[in-house]
């Protein structure tokens, strides 16, 4: 496993991370049998880097991490999110930061997750998403930077929402945040217009989150996989995008396939390529997940060319008439 710098911290994290939310539910059935060898086996393989959340489960994700890690004696780091209180998510314009992240309400989370997690101060605190309406008074991480300095949070940042991921790009200019966690993966290139530049430039660690486009970029899907109402795939893979996803993949597959890379290790990769790019956190539920994602940190990396090649496949999702 190699490390990496996480931008301005002082820490060395692995170049694959642990994503940790199938292993708190919404992802179908998961025995924790599972999880505690899919954990075990990243953490033997070089996994420094954990990523959970409050509501990975309603706290099931960083209960287990928490129990699992009182049996490591190496120094792991777990970034865990705090949600906002009750409402619209993500938030709109007109949600007052006030009313969704109230100091009272952070610090109440905040504790709820050191005992989660069983631990008394924690690495990595993210706000689990955000609006860019609170840029220019971003309070909650006034408060967050206060708990930092009390010594209850080690570094602080946020989660982009998936809608307005550069909306964070001011609060790293302003020097509001030390780690932010991004969507980047083989269609969702947009960080690489600014923010990852941005991040560069200010020394603001970037984990990367879903470089498997929710798997589908894994290249096991035919298209005509179900997913059971409480899987959160039901709603993300609904009508006819888990179709068009694998038809993409398709085009990359018989692209690259004389390469020597498969499709989970071209995705990890190709995440793993940009220079911003601290961790990627791929979600890993059993021992074999555990096995294949680590292993491919020590490939080789991927040419330039290859590269821009896999520039063609970016794929913007935003846009009501694009990539129809
Ligand atoms: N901040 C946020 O709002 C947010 C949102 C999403 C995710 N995250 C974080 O980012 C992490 C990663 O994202 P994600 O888990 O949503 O999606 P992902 O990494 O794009 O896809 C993960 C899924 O792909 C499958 N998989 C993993 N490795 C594989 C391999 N080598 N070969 C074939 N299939 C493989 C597994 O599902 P199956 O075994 O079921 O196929 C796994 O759960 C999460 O665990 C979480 O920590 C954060």
């Amino acid at each position: 496993m190699k490390y990496r710098k996480f931008g301005n911290t002082g820490l060395k994290v692995s170049e694959i991370g642990f994503g940790a939310w199938a292993i708190g539910g919404s992802w179908g059935d998961q025995r924790e049998q599972d999880s505690l060898e899919a954990l075990e086996t990243a953490l033997d393989r070089g996994v420094n880097f954990i990523d959970t959340a409050a509501g990975y489960g309603n706290g099931k994700s960083e209960r287990i991490i928490g129990e699992f890690l009182k049996s490591r004696s190496e120094t792991v780091y777990v970034c865990t999110k705090t949600p906002p209180a009750e409402g619209k998510w993500p938030p709109s314009p007109y949600c007052r930061i006030e009313e969704r992240y109230s100091e009272k309400y952070l610090r109440e989370n905040v504790e709820e997750r050191l005992s989660k997690l069983q631990i008394e101060s924690l690495d990595v605190l993210l706000l689990h998403t955000w609006t860019r309406a609170w840029n220019d008074r971003p309070i909650a991480l006034e408060i967050l930077q206060k708990m930092k300095s009390e010594g209850l949070i080690k570094q602080i940042g946020i989660s982009t929402p998936e809608h307005d991921q550069n909306c964070v790009i001011q609060l790293m200019r302003d020097g509001m945040v030390d780690v932010l966690q991004v969507i980047y993966n083989i269609f969702e290139q947009e960080p690489a217009a600014q923010l990852f530049p941005v991040a560069v430039e200010t020394g603001t660690g970037i984990i990367v989150r879903v470089a498997f486009d929710e798997g589908v970029l894994t290249g096991k899907y035919t298209g005509n996989e179900t997913f059971g109402p409480g899987d959160f795939r039901s709603n993300y893979f609904a009508g006819d995008r888990l179709e068009r996803g694998v038809k993409r993949t398709e085009k990359i597959k018989k692209e690259f396939q004389k390469s020597a890379y498969s499709m989970p290790e071209l995705a990890l990769k190709f995440a793993l390529t940009h220079e911003a790019v601290s961790t990627v956190i791929p979600g890993i539920r059993n021992r074999n997940q555990a096995v294949q994602n680590t292993a491919i940190s020590e490939l080789p990396e991927i040419s330039e060319d290859m590269m821009l090649r896999l520039q063609d496949h970016s794929w913007n999702r935003g846009f009501w008439y694009g990539g129809k």
